[in-house]
């Protein structure tokens, strides 16, 4: 019924319906989830008028919206978990300016991150969220998540970045909020309040992003260390030293070699980690930056340290560090993959603590990322039935007991993935029962009826039994 409606406004090369061959595809996303969400049709809109249109039809006739960009994130929060139809933005890739005097650019949600990059940098412009997707996943996905990424240690995440929105409210409402002022204080923040909402609050359809003059060079060094702990501590002591790369990467031994057989870069074979350190800044400066780096390194019980200054060079080396998360989801059936992140003083104590919980749990573990900024890309492994309960139960325990360490040490669930459906259940054991019921009256504020991605981002009130 709602496909045919839809059918009607917006023509059926906009539909992809029951029986369409890729109607499949909108039911799953980069999460661990092995079910298949299939909604009952997917909506390509491919303009601001045609996103408004799909919110006003939906509310008048209440069916679930689940708003998605390239379907690369990592939690779920693109999938259709209470059926509904899914609202695509991939047809909307216009980059509409790009200003080198204003220092900003606006483009439609569906730019895929990498072209933007490449377009703004064609000015020598530069734009800094560099999520290890660039390649494919979008930028309206971007801002929805507040994605992260290497770069964001010195550059900072998404959100840093989003001056202005348009949003596409459920009902049909089009707000535009923000500014294209590198400053601005008028009235409240609504842009930094949708951004990282994950599609709960509205359907962004256009952003005024932030842009920096491009760095006229930059450099990468990747320290070898023997094992987990000591890249661990040299990224502690590098972070005491003041330094100020604008990556600080680290990489155990499972990662890099599941990652070795896939790549034009081959990661030394003798690392039992790697640091991945990147610097940026006038051409000039990067040998005695990177001399300084290396020597740093070579203090701290580097068993190697290697540079790359060539573009090409530093190309491969990135590619390298991309495929980590797709090496390790075709090496496994199973990979449960967080992003949890900890106060910068508690990175070792972190590390150990997930080295602990695979040996106890006896699940085989890689560890790589941000470590820099605490965050760490904890992957869970196994090659058991992805569908057994038991081993399900058995995956997201260890995870848990991640979370709970996390917790512990002061730091947070997620540092960029975000929550989506896959880490909904634990949002309790991070946040109290009176903030989340304050998010649950923001969140009922722009979506009343609740039908705009449901069942993400803010759990369910718990039930408390008094008996
Ligand atoms: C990365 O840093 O590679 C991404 O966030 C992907 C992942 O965590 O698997
Ligand atoms: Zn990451």
């Amino acid at each position: 019924m709602i496909v045919q409606v839809l059918e009607r406004e917006l023509g059926s090369d906009a539909i992809v319906g029951p029986g369409h061959e890729k109607l499949d595809d909108y039911g799953r996303d980069e999460s661990p989830l092995p079910e298949l969400y299939p909604p009952e049709c997917a909506v390509l809109c491919s303009s601001t008028e045609e996103v408004a249109a799909v919110l006003r039809i939906c509310a008048e006739r209440k069916v679930f919206v689940t708003p998605r960009g390239a379907g690369s994130g990592m939690v779920g929060g693109a999938l259709p978990v209470q059926g509904g139809i899914v609202l695509s933005t991939e047809r909307m890739q216009k980059i509409k300016e790009i200003d080198a005097d204003d220092l900003i650019c606006v483009v439609e949600p569906g730019v895929v991150t990498g072209r933007l990059q490449e377009a703004v940098e064609e000015q020598d412009l530069f734009y800094p969220p560099d999520p290890a997707s660039l390649e494919f996943c979008s930028i309206g996905g971007n801002a929805s998540t507040n994605a992260g990424g290497p770069r964001a240690f010195k550059y900072g995440v998404t959100r840093e970045y989003v001056l202005g929105l348009e949003v596409g409210l459920m009902g049909g409402e089009v707000l535009r909020c923000g500014r294209r002022t590198s400053k601005g204080v008028t009235g409240y923040d609504l842009v930094a309040g949708f951004v990282g909402t994950e599609g709960t609050f509205g359907v962004i359809t256009e952003l005024t992003l932030k842009l920096l003059p491009r760095p006229p060079a930059a450099a990468t060094v990747l320290g070898v260390f023997k094992d987990v702990p000591a890249a661990g501590a040299a990224i502690s002591s590098l972070l005491r030293g003041g330094l100020r790369p604008r990556v600080l990467e680290l990489a155990d031994r499972a990662s890099v070699d599941h990652v070795r057989k896939k790549a034009r870069y081959r990661f030394p074979e003798n690392a039992g980690a790697i640091v991945l350190i990147e610097v940026d800044g006038q051409a000039e400066e990067m040998p005695a930056m990177m001399e300084k780096i290396g020597l740093a390194c070579d203090d701290l019980g580097a068993l190697d340290v290697l540079g790359a200054t060539e573009p090409a060079e530093r190309r491969a080396v990135w590619e390298a560090r991309r495929l980590i998360s797709p090496a390790l989801k075709e090496a496994y059936k199973i990979k449960v993959n967080e992003d949890v992140c900890v106060p910068r003083g508690r990175i070792v104590e972190m590390l150990a603590r997930i080295e602990r919980v695979s040996q106890e749990t006896g699940i085989a573990t890689a560890v790589f990322g941000h470590a820099g900024d605490g965050n760490l890309h904890v992957n869970l492994l196994s090659n058991e039935d992805p569908q057994d309960p038991a081993v399900r139960t058995k995956m997201w325990s260890a995870a848990e007991q991640v979370f709970a360490h996390t917790i512990e040490l002061g730091g947070t669930l997620s540092g960029e993935h975000g929550i989506g459906m896959t880490k909904r259940d634990y949002v309790h054991m991070e946040q109290s029962e009176q903030l989340l019921q304050w998010q649950r009256k923001w969140k009922a504020m722009w979506d009343p009826t609740g039908l705009l991605n449901p069942g993400k981002v803010i759990p369910n009130r718990k039930t408390v039994c008094t008996e």
